[in-house]
C-alpha cells in the first residue's frame, strides 16, 4: 500500500510564538514521525488568535491552540490512524455544532 505523503504545518509567525509555538515546533522535531510525514516551519496560517495553529495537508485538517502535549495525540490517531483528533480541531473550519473546548 502507497502511503500518501503529508505535511505538518505548525505556524511560527508572531501571535504564534507568542503562545508557545517555538517549543511547539522543537517538540514536534524531537518526535518520530510516521513515513511521508514532512514537518514544515510555517508562516502564518492566518488563525493568529487560535494559535498555535497546524494544518496537515493534503487532508486540509486544522489544529488550534496547539500545545506540546498535544502532539502525541495528532501523531497516534491522524498521522498513524487517519482520525483527525476532534476535540483540537480549529472550529471555524471544522464546525461540528460543539464549541471550543477546553484542553
Ligand atoms: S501567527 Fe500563527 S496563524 Fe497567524
Amino acid at each position: 500500500m502507497t502511503i500518501q505523503p503529508r505535511q505538518v504545518l505548525v505556524c511560527q509567525y508572531q501571535n504564534c510564538m507568542a503562545r508557545g509555538a517555538t517549543e511547539l515546533l522543537e517538540q514536534w522535531q524531537a518526535r518520530s514521525l510516521p513515513e511521508n510525514v514532512e514537518l514544515v516551519a510555517s508562516g502564518c496560517l492566518g488563525q493568529c488568535n487560535l494559535g498555535p495553529s497546524v494544518q496537515v495537508l493534503p487532508d486540509q485538517v486544522w489544529y488550534c491552540e496547539v500545545k506540546p502535549r498535544h502532539i502525541d495525540l495528532i501523531i497516534e490517531q491522524h498521522l498513524q490512524q487517519n482520525q483527525p483528533v476532534q476535540a483540537l480541531l480549529n472550529p471555524r473550519f471544522h464546525w461540528n455544532g460543539v464549541l471550543p473546548r477546553d484542553h
